[in-house]
């Protein structure tokens, strides 16, 4: 008798084991297919690159741009890019998570403080693409936009 109750203690361990193992496992199946370091977000607009927010240029007709979306808005508030331009989009916060759409585009990232969330992307078509903030942040998420001019 003592015995059963041993043995059911030892399953319901397993079954607990298993459960952590798979939480586990689906936690990191979770991670962001895209590469990202961390970066200090109290820091962020002391920290390079992101002190200096838009576009560098770091090869023909090739950038980086830094971008910090915060509550509520987004840093550089405007940016020009050149025609036909390859752009790393690499993006962060400061405060809570935002996101980081550019219309049109395939661009989608999630702004996450303490993270830097990579994307790269061509402009092929010249326009005005708006940049809006696809996940609920606060009081003045639906303010948050900004503009991105392609010529
Ligand atoms: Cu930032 Cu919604």
């Amino acid at each position: 008798r003592l015995e059963k109750i041993w043995l059911a203690i030892g399953i319901a361990m397993l079954f607990v084991f298993l459960g952590v193992i798979g939480v586990g496992a689906f936690a990191m199946g979770m991670q962001p297919p895209t590469g990202h370091h961390t970066i200090d977000p109290e820091k962020v607009s002391e920290t390079y690159p992101f002190n200096n927010p838009g576009l560098e240029q770091v090869g023909e007709n090739e950038y980086n741009a830094y971008m910090i979306a915060y509550a509520f808005g987004f840093n550089p508030a405007k940016m020009e890019v050149p025609l036909g331009a390859t752009v790393h989009f690499q993006v962060t916060s400061p405060d809570v998570v935002h996101g980081f759409q550019i219309t049109g585009t395939t661009v989608n990232l999630m702004a996450v403080p303490g993270e830097v969330n990579h994307y790269t992307y061509r402009f092929d078509k010249p326009g005005e693409y708006l940049v809006l903030c696809n996940e609920y942040c606060g009081a003045g998420h639906e303010f948050m936009a900004t503009t991105i001019i392609v010529k």
